[in-house]
């Protein structure tokens, strides 16, 4: 099977027909074309796979790329675990485009489920954006039982990236999207990641260039008193802390896993998020690698690789030769790198036609300032390279990213550097861990690196 990437420039997929007032761009909206692009012929293309095959298309969304098939299919469904290679007893996330899709869900075959109270202000505020909440799974459910994997709820979430969005609603189906790497592996942020992990097992990646969070969405359980977090993710606890009935939140996950208990959440049990080097955890506030330390790490290839963040200086302050900088310096390209960082038209027009203008009070509404970000690019980080000199035998070849000082970049540019410097057949990953306190979405990028961490200093 030939994988195809098919870029999607999220500008030229159509308008946003949004009804009556700004609220109800959660409930319902539709998608207005007055030409075929060939960005929406390629959406197309995807939305008329999913509807009838069982192949899963990968498409972007704002926290990582998943893999997506029709929620409602079993065979479909099963399609996700045969190329994913997941366990079976791993559930899958089901994507809506609107809160009517999700309603539909609740209340199909005479069920009379509906989206519990204490879910009401999370929705209000971070959809569609990187969270998902755990509900009943009903009785007659339309969702095919292998999303779900036998247990009575299911997790749902609206994306907030366009392109996830009009895709599902061309599609005209909910879709269960694990994230679209192969189980164990770093979870991919940009196209070519999926590509690496899954070529030749699907036949469509949709470019929309790299994902704006680059963690996963917060998962939350709302259905147990006090509710819970089963995952760190975008949308950080001290946020869903002032919400009101989420004052008193728990964690119900644990950063490495404990023995003899079972994970309620149960894709946290697994080895995960992992580059094939080993990756060296440094937590905030441990000394920084010295050239001895450096040295126990090195194997055969006598070469390494650096994660920065924010405070070790480059090469952590060791001899290095950077007349071969310029020379050696390796560039990753990242597609569509340019567009859409400033909107100047409105792609959201109201019921009768009228463009709604993106003025103050439009865009205090937060689904509006949540669904414009999707219209951010962003670029992948990049290894500098260069000669690092130790005292043992020889110059070892360092591959360096510095990730800055940034939460929101660092936790944007994570997967994506332990891919790239999986590349270059590094010996070992040093990473400069952050302080789980410092705020925003710290949290959700420490319990990912001490998963993926070997060895935690
Ligand atoms: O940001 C994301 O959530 C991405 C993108 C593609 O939307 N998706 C994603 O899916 O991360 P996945 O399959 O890699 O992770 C789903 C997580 C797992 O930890 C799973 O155990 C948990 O959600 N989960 C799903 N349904 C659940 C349920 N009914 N009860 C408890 N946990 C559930
Ligand atoms: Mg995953």
């Amino acid at each position: 099977m030939h994988t195809d990437i098919l870029p999607i420039d999220p500008t030229k997929i159509g308008q946003i027909v949004l009804h009556d007032s700004p609220e109800s761009l959660l409930d319902e909206w539709d998608l207005k074309w007055e030409v075929n692009t060939a960005d929406l012929a390629h959406m197309k293309r995807a939305a008329a796979q999913l509807r009838s095959t069982d192949i899963p298309v990968a498409f972007p969304t704002e926290t990582v790329y998943g893999l997506g098939a029709d929620a409602t299919r079993s065979t479909a469904v099963q399609g996700i675990f045969q190329v994913k290679q997941r366990p079976s007893d791993n559930p899958l996330i089901v994507h809506v485009c609107s809160i009517q899709q999700l309603k539909e869900i609740l209340r199909s075959n005479g069920s009379h489920e509906s989206i519990p109270a204490i879910y009401q202000p999370l929705i209000q505020k971070f959809w569609p954006g990187p969270l998902t909440v755990i509900l009943p799974n009903p009785k007659e459910s339309p969702l095919a039982p292998e999303v779900t994997a036998g247990l009575s709820t299911f997790g749902a979430r609206m994306p907030r990236s366009l392109l996830a969005l009009v895709l599902i609603k061309l599609a005209g189906v909910p879709l269960a999207a694990p994230s679209a790497n192969a189980s164990t592996r770093p979870s991919p942020t940009a196209a070519e990641h999926v590509k690496d992990d899954l070529d030749g097992r699907i036949e469509m990646i949709l470019d929309g260039g790299p994902c704006d969070v680059g963690v996963e969405s917060t998962v939350v359980d709302g259905l147990t008193h006090p509710p819970s977090i089963l995952r760190p993710g975008g949308i950080s606890i001290e946020k869903l802390r002032k919400c009101p009935g989420w004052e008193d939140v728990v964690v119900g996950y644990k950063d490495a896993p404990e023995k003899g208990i079972k994970p309620r959440a149960p894709g946290m049990k697994y080895r995960h998020y992992s580059p094939k080097a080993p990756v060296i955890l440094y937590e905030a506030g441990a000394e920084r690698p010295t050239a001895e330390t450096i040295g126990e790490y090195i194997r055969q290839r006598r070469r390494l690789g650096i994660i920065r963040t924010k405070s070790w200086p480059p090469a952590c302050g060791l001899p290095i030769d950077s007349a071969n900088d310029q020379e050696k310096k390796v560039w990753t390209v990242a597609r569509l790198e340019e567009h859409v960082n400033n909107i100047s038209e409105s792609p959201f027009i109201s019921s009768n036609g009228n463009p709604l203008p993106l003025q103050e009070d439009v865009l205090a509404e937060p689904g509006f300032v949540n669904l414009l970000q999707s219209y951010t690019q962003h670029r992948v980080p990049v290894a500098s390279f260069m000669s690092l000199y130790l005292d043992i035998s020889g110059p070892i070849d360092l591959w360096e990213i510095s990730l800055g000082r940034e939460m929101k970049d660092i936790a944007r540019g994570l997967f994506s550097a332990l891919r790239e410097l999986d590349k270059y057949g590094v010996d070992a990953i040093l990473v400069e861990g952050i302080n789980d306190d410092e705020g925003d979405i710290a949290t959700a990028v420490m319990n990912r690196l001490r998963k993926a961490a070997e060895v935690r200093v």
